[in-house]
C-alpha cells in the first residue's frame, strides 16, 4: 500500500507535472454529475439512457508518451493543457440517448462544452463511432479542470475495444483484411442500431398495448 501510494506521488510529479489530484477530483466531479444525469433522465422519461460508465485517468506511460509528442516542436505542454488527462465513457442503449445526454451535459452550469466531434453522424474512415465532447468540470472546491467525454452505444462501444486491439496488434497475418471486416462489421451495427430505434419506437408508442411498463428490462 505504502509503495503504492508512493508510486502515484512520484508519477504525479514526474509526469502530471503535480496535476494527478486535480485529474481524480475532475473524474469524481463528472462521476457525480453522471448520477444526476441518471436519476434526472429516468425520472423525466421513465428509462435510465445509460447502461454502463467508464472512467480512466490517463496512464503515466500514456500521458509522458502523448506530452513528449505533442511537445517535440519546442512546445511546453503539460498535463493541465490535455482534455483526455481525465477520460470517460458514457456507454447507452440507443443512438438517441447520445444525443440526449450531449443535450443534458452541454446545459449543465458546471460543465464548459470547449469542443464537439460527432463521429456517430460522421464516422472516422476506420467505422468508428462516438460523440466526443472536451470539456471543462468544475470540481467541488471551485477549480475548472479539462475532460473528455465520450458517449456511444453499446455495440460502438464493443465494436471501439475489438478494433483497439486490431490497432495495436503489431504483426498480425492479415491485419488489413481484418481491419476492412471491422468496418463491414461497424456499418452492420449502425444500420442495427437504426433499426432497434425503430422497434422500439414501435413497442413503446403502441397504443393499444395501455401497460405502463417501460423498455429499461431491468
Ligand atoms: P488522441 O490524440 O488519440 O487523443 O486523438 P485526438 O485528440 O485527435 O481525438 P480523437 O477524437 O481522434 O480520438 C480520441 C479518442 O477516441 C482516442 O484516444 C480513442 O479512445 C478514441 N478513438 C478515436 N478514433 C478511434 C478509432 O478509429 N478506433 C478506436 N478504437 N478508438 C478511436
Ligand atoms: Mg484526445
Amino acid at each position: 500500500m505504502a509503495s503504492t501510494e508512493f508510486n502515484i506521488k512520484t508519477a504525479s510529479r514526474l509526469y502530471y507535472g503535480g496535476y494527478y489530484d486535480r485529474l481524480v477530483e475532475a473524474r469524481e466531479a463528472l462521476e457525480l454529475l453522471f448520477g444526476e444525469m441518471e436519476y434526472e433522465l429516468l425520472n423525466k422519461n421513465g428509462r435510465n439512457p445509460i447502461e454502463y460508465i467508464k472512467a480512466r485517468i490517463k496512464t503515466p506511460a500514456s500521458m509522458e508518451e502523448k506530452l513528449a509528442r505533442l511537445n517535440k516542436d519546442g512546445l511546453r505542454l503539460g498535463a493541465q493543457d490535455l482534455f483526455d488527462g481525465c477520460g470517460t465513457r458514457l456507454v447507452c442503449t440507443f443512438i438517441d440517448d447520445c444525443y440526449t445526454i450531449k443535450s443534458w451535459l452541454a446545459a449543465r452550469p458546471d460543465l464548459i462544452l470547449v469542443a464537439e466531434k460527432d463521429y456517430i453522424r460522421h464516422p472516422k474512415p476506420s467505422g468508428y463511432r462516438s460523440y466526443h465532447l472536451q470539456v471543462r468540470v468544475r470540481t467541488d472546491i471551485g477549480q475548472w479542470i479539462n475532460a473528455e467525454i465520450q458517449i456511444r452505444t453499446i455495440s460502438m462501444d464493443c465494436w471501439a475495444t475489438l478494433e483497439h486491439h486490431l490497432r495495436y496488434k503489431k504483426h498480425l497475418l492479415n491485419k488489413s483484411m481484418m481491419a476492412s471486416e471491422l468496418k463491414r462489421c461497424a456499418d452492420e451495427l449502425a444500420s442495427t442500431d437504426i433499426n432497434l430505434m425503430i422497434i422500439r419506437d414501435r413497442i413503446v408508442y403502441d397504443k393499444e398495448d395501455d401497460s405502463d411498463e417501460t423498455l429499461t428490462g431491468r
